[in-house]
């Protein structure tokens, strides 16, 4: 699919639904119980709708409601069906939570943006750390044993790594304690729907994590918390339109490092639960901004960052990517082609800001497609953009809520 763009002023107000990560975890804690999990806020996106075929392949039951998804009932293989795996990222979140409550597990490659290496050498020297043997055979990796209490310091604070071991913890014999862990908001999600189930976690919200295994797990009903990137991506497009955009459903705090790096080439007034951002009469002082983990600038935002970097009128601003490898050169490349002027090596771009123009480019990767988006808003003539698929895996309806903004896209 691609998605057609011509230059307009968005205005009004759009709500952000549930986190795309948020609900991934979440989904992939749901086999520590075979009581029931409802999900509210749940987003209908390509990877969720994913994640819910591979937990009902394996055995779980699924009911999917408007903006609700129930998952109960037992597992019935322990086999992460391939077809699906190779689909998204998000299939390796199934790792610790069915070894907890298995005892085994087998994960084939897994799919998900190509935006770098993205090894999971982390995941599994902190399994094998609590017990669980690691073998690989071809292209899958067969963990077996039940996770017992351990201590285990990860070499990076890794969002994935971290919640599949807290998930393998909080049913194991003992006590674990995890440090250096992630600190996202998903992250926290993570713990505070599983104390909700009845599990014993100190630390919450800190990279140091105490937790003391109990034998089962209850069910329950949590909201997945509003995705953080689908707001900054409002607020971008909203920044390089020259709207006037209040962006409602957010969490404000959440968007710390998004509000810094954008704060003075624009107006923002921070609610409780929404942003309203009004335009200047030219886009500029975007900050110097280096990805890092939580609660530095997500490197999910970076794309966004990276085109109003360009619009960013006589601006020089550098942009360091420290995540991964291949995100920001390959952005680099489409904004080039729309005009950008941007030197880019080794994973830092020096962008000098200045006028875009349409052209055709190239979704490479979701959070990619979404900053094309965000450069589109401001570009002369019309921006084709392809590989919608890959925006789609994230986002709900994005053409249809910034058409309601006033955008003028369509989709071919
Ligand atoms: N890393 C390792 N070994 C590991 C795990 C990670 O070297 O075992 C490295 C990665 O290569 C990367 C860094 O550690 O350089 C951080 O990776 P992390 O594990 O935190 O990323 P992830 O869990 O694979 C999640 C999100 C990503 C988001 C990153 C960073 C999900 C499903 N995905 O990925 O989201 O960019 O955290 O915040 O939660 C997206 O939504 O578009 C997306 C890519």
């Amino acid at each position: 699919m691609d998605y057609i763009i011509e230059a307009s002023k968005l205005s009004g107000e759009i709500a952000v639904y549930g986190a795309k990560n948020c609900a991934l975890a979440l989904l992939g804690a749901s086999v520590l119980t075979q009581n029931e999990i409802v999900l509210t806020n749940c987003p209908h996106i390509d990877d969720v709708n994913n994640m819910l075929a591979i937990l009902k392949a394996m055995g779980k039951k699924v009911v999917v409601h408007e903006s609700a998804v129930s998952i109960s009932g037992h597992l019935t293989t322990t086999s992460i069906p391939r077809g699906l795996a190779k689909l998204l990222r998000g299939s390796s979140l199934l790792l610790g939570s069915t070894l907890a409550r298995y005892g085994k597990v087998s994960l084939p490659m897994t799919g998900g943006c190509s935006i770098g290496k993205r090894p999971i050498d982390i995941h599994l020297e902190g399994l094998k750390k609590l017990g669980v043997s690691v073998q690989f055979e071809g292209d899958s990796i067969n963990c077996y044993g039940i996770p017992k209490g351990g201590e285990f310091v990860l070499r990076l604070k890794s969002v994935g790594a971290t919640e599949n071991l807290i998930c393998a913890c909080v049913l194991a014999k003992g006590q674990s304690i995890l440090l250096n862990c992630a600190t996202e908001p998903e992250v926290v999600a993570l713990e505070h729907m599983l104390i909700a189930m009845g599990a014993k976690i100190q630390g919450v919200g800190t990279s140091v994590l105490q937790i003391t295994g109990v034998e089962n797990l209850g069910g329950v009903q949590f909201c997945v918390i509003p995705d953080r990137i689908v707001c900054a991506t409002y607020l971008s497009c909203a920044l390089a339109s020259g709207g006037d955009v209040t962006v409602t459903s957010c969490e404000p705090m959440h968007m710390d490092a998004f509000i810094k790096a954008i704060e003075d080439s624009c107006h923002l007034d921070i609610y409780s639960n929404a942003i309203r951002l009004r335009s200047k009469a030219n886009i500029c002082g975007i900050k110097n901004i280096q990805t890092g983990p939580y609660p530095l600038f997500a490197t999910d935002m970076q794309s966004l960052l990276l085109s109003l970097a360009s619009l960013s009128y006589g601006d020089v601003t550098i942009l360091k990517e420290t995540m991964f490898e291949n995100r920001l050169t390959r952005q680099c490349s489409q904004l080039q082609k729309m005009g950008a002027d941007i030197v880019c090596e080794n994973n830092i771009a020096i962008i000098v800001g200045g006028k875009l123009h349409g052209t055709n480019v190239m979704a490479y990767d979701l959070r990619g497609g979404a900053g094309l988006v965000v450069a589109a808003m401001a570009a002369t003539g019309k921006t084709q953009i392809s590989g919608i698929e890959n925006v789609n895996r994230g986002y709900c309806q994005l053409a249809k809520n910034l058409q309601l903004l006033g955008a003028k896209i369509t989709c071919k």
